[in-house]
């Protein structure tokens, strides 16, 4: 019988950035026994999707190989099962986080593990929960794990997230607001009602001076800072955090992992911390159902067909997005 093929994109070596990205017609993969062949409705792009393609994860053997489809945020219908799959059928529509190491999710079809597949309520779209995987459970944990926020309201603390008008941050405004906390953001002019739309306490343009002190307006003193950007020093941090402020940097570089040292080896209260998300089921399907509660929204700044998939790609690297990238297929 003549192989399924599938319209894909892929990239067939380190570099090159949207131009980098080929479509391409493959065959169809077929799922192991523990994983699920999803026809795929959306898929959504992280800016670890361009630096893995920029070689900035090669010492981490990503992609674990050339051509590689990039891309791990997906959502779609199950189509085909393996022998050892037992939450899913065909026709069921999930969300899913694909490997970091190979992707995917730029395709018409991929294959998950079971593993890291949850359902998608009736309620939630396509394009809204693929946005979630990586970029909601970052803001999730960070704020959880390591920021020691609470999102159920009863221990209510100050918070600044920067960069809040991005992937991240969006979704981390509306968590920390979820549980009371009082939030102060930083994004561009151009964002600034949105942010606060969504709950933020006070919201600086990070362009003007204010801004780049992170001085909260009343007064407030950092519990938790959820760091999205990049480049920020700790001694613009440093006077604005309370007595035991801890700063989640999500994009740790030399700098950040030395400070991280520095604060631990001299027993200092205020701390700094690299951070790397963990995807998890549980937490993929409590963030939808949050999204179907209505108590969590994906933000998307544009939606791309697969055909102009590169277009996507070069919006991402921008870093100018309002929100999450989407690809349909
Ligand atoms: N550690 C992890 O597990 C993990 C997981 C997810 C993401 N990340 C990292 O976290 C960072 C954020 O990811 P993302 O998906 O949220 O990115 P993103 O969606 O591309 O962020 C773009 C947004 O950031 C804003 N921005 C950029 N620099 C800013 C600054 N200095 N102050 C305030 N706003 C700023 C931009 O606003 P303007 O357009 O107005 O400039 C834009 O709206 C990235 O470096 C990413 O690699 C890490």
């Amino acid at each position: 019988m003549a192989e399924k093929v599938m319209q894909a994109v892929q990239y067939e070596s380190y570099g090159g950035g949207a131009s980098g990205l080929k479509h391409v017609e493959v065959p169809v993969p077929t799922p192991k026994d523990d994983e699920v062949l999803l026809k795929l409705e959306a898929a959504s792009i992280n800016p670890v999707d361009w630096k893995i393609q920029k070689g900035a994860l090669r010492a981490m053997l990503m992609p674990a190989k050339f051509p590689h489809i990039p891309c791990t945020d997906v959502s779609g219908e199950v189509v085909e099962v393996g022998q050892q799959v037992k939450d899913f059928k065909a026709g069921d529509k999930v969300l899913a986080k694909l490997s970091t190491q190979h992707g995917g999710g730029l395709a018409e079809f991929v294959v998950a593990s079971e593993s890291l597949t949850a359902a998608r309520p009736y309620e939630v779209s396509a394009a809204d929960a693929a946005g979630l995987p990586v970029a909601g459970l970052t803001a999730y944990d960070a704020l959880t794990e390591i920021g020691g926020i609470k999102l159920d309201g009863s221990e209510p603390k100050n918070v600044l997230i920067t960069a809040a008008s991005g992937g991240v941050g969006l979704y981390a405004v509306q968590l920390a607001k979820l549980g009371s906390n009082h939030v102060t953001a930083t994004c561009g002019a151009r964002n600034i009602d949105l942010v606060k739309g969504l709950g933020a306490d006070e919201v600086l343009d990070y362009k003007t001076p204010e801004g780049v002190s992170l001085k909260s307006p009343s007064g407030k003193k950092y519990d938790a800072v959820i760091n999205c950007a990049t480049g920020i020093r700790w001694s613009i941090f440093d006077p604005n955090l309370a007595k035991n402020g801890v700063v989640v940097d999500l994009t740790p570089s030399a700098r950040s992992m030395f400070t991280f040292a520095l604060k631990k080896l001299t027993f200092s209260k205020k701390r700094l911390v690299p951070f790397i998300v963990s995807i998890k089921t549980e937490g993929l399907k409590h963030l939808a159902e949050l999204v179907k509660d209505g108590k969590l929204k994906t933000i998307i700044d544009s939606k791309f067909p697969l055909s102009k998939a590169e277009d996507a790609w070069a919006k991402s690297i921008d870093g100018h997005a309002t929100g999450k990238i989407i690809v349909e297929p």
